[in-house]
């Protein structure tokens, strides 16, 4: 393990050389940042739980014909995914008014949207990742006007899928982001959902009580994150002790 070539490291992955050509070795870290990294701690068993719960959004969404490059989860803390070509966006998709869009417009927070929201921001850490329109995307060749249509599309998909699985346990998707990636096959690409789905790259809010259970625990001081992450892993059926392997949603009233 320790004589595998790491890739990259981000601010919560490491990823390394796969066992097979075209394979990714993605380790979860237990590092927290947010604030591009002004604010860090490390939280104990994150990054087990974010190992889990993406593996569980990841085969959901291929269940439903979504691609990803998800293969495999290979232990606690790492997965094996199919190595792809990120395009340089986060795509965010809103179905409630909060962070960025709540400051930068002066929407409530808790804003139920009209329609979902797609937004863009070029993975610039040392911009900041900032906003960009299509107009940008396509000017600078990040991605083509069709990748664009298809990437929307996903995008629109996902935030479908995981409103429904989120609304099953009663926890209501705010908000998230996720990263597309390119496999190439002979002249073609196909698009894949790439990255990581997880409460660190969600907003989710007890449908009950509004209370946050994602990343924003840790961005503003409200408790335990790993409390937060663990309670949504439990309402899904994935936590140990809930007995069962797969139990599945139960309906929250
Ligand atoms: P925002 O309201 O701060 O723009 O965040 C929108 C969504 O994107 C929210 O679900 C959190 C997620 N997000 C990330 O995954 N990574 C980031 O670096 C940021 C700023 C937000």
């Amino acid at each position: 393990m320790s004589r595998r070539k790491k890739i990259y490291e981000g601010k919560a992955k490491i990823l390394y050389e796969g066992p097979e050509p075209g394979t990714i070795v993605q380790y979860f870290k237990d590092d927290a940042t947010a604030f591009n990294a002004q604010k860090k701690d490390v939280i104990e068993g994150k990054g087990v739980l974010n190992n889990r719960l993406c593996e569980h959004f990841m085969l959901g969404l291929a269940a439903i014909g979504v691609p990803t490059h998800f293969i495999r989860r290979l232990n606690m803390r790492e997965q094996l995914v199919r190595e792809v070509e990120i395009i340089p966006l986060e795509v965010i998709v809103r179905n409630v008014a909060a962070g960025s869009l709540s400051q930068r417009l002066g929407i409530e927070e808790g804003t139920q949207l009209a329609r979902p929201i797609v937004e863009f921001s070029y993975k610039n850490d040392a911009l900041g990742d900032p906003l960009v329109a299509e107009e940008h995307i396509i000017a600078f060749n990040w991605a083509s006007q069709q990748d664009l249509d298809d990437i929307i599309a996903l995008a629109l998909r996902v935030n479908d899928f995981m409103s429904g699985v989120m609304y099953g346990v009663g926890i209501r998707l705010i908000d998230f982001k996720i990263e597309i990636g390119r496999i190439y096959e002979g002249d073609f690409h196909r698009l894949v959902v790439a990255d990581e789905i997880s409460p660190d790259s969600c907003r989710l809010w007890d449908a009950k009580t509004n209370q946050k259970l994602d990343k924003d625990v840790f961005r503003r001081d409200l408790g335990s994150l790993t409390d937060a992450y663990s309670e949504v892993a439990r309402r899904l059926g994935l936590m140990p002790e809930s007995g069962k392997t797969h139990p599945g949603p139960k309906l929250v009233n």
